[in-house]
């Protein structure tokens, strides 16, 4: 089980899928490959885990195999991302990668068409872009991965948090 990591007054929390192996392994959220990339983007941007941040999955279990979690693994673990977010009370939310965003933002989303789009809801400004794992697959991503940061970044100065 994993069930996220990072500062609990976060203004910003960030929402994978589920547990990689490495996380799995570790007890700890995107601690593997793709974690460090956007490790490494945040912290170009100033922007810390244990300061900043607060990063989590929809999924607290790793799906055999690293596929994508069933709708019916996600509904269970739901109610504790809820309680997750009404205890951190972020003001961004950032969904990672297209399992996260249709969870969050509703199936008819669609990552390449709706990454970087802003909506609000009761207070939270909510966005998605490419799960990281995603840009190593597809290295033309990463340029829409950093201006997404960026975005992220503007909206968290913006809202003077
Ligand atoms: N991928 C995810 O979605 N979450 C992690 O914690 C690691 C990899």
């Amino acid at each position: 089980m994993v069930f996220g990591e990072g500062a609990l007054k976060a203004k910003i929390m960030f929402i994978g899928e589920a547990p990689g192996a490495d996380e799995d392994r570790i007890g700890r959220p995107f601690v593997g490959r793709a974690g460090k990339l956007l490790t490494k983007g945040l912290t170009a941007l100033d922007l810390q885990r244990e300061r900043d941040y607060y990063i989590c999955n929809v999924c607290k279990c790793r799906p055999k195999n690293n596929r994508t979690p069933y709708e019916d693994e996600m509904m269970t673990c739901i109610p504790y991302l809820r309680n997750q977010v009404a205890l951190i009370k972020p003001k961004i939310i950032v969904c990672l990668g297209a399992t996260s965003m249709k969870c969050i933002l509703g199936k008819e989303w669609r990552i390449t068409r709706d990454r970087g789009k802003w909506v609000e809801r009761k207070g939270c400004y909510i966005t998605a872009t490419f799960h990281p794992a995603a840009l190593f697959r597809d290295e033309s991503k990463k340029i829409l991965f950093w201006k997404d940061l960026k975005s992220i970044k503007t909206m968290f100065e913006k809202l003077k948090l």
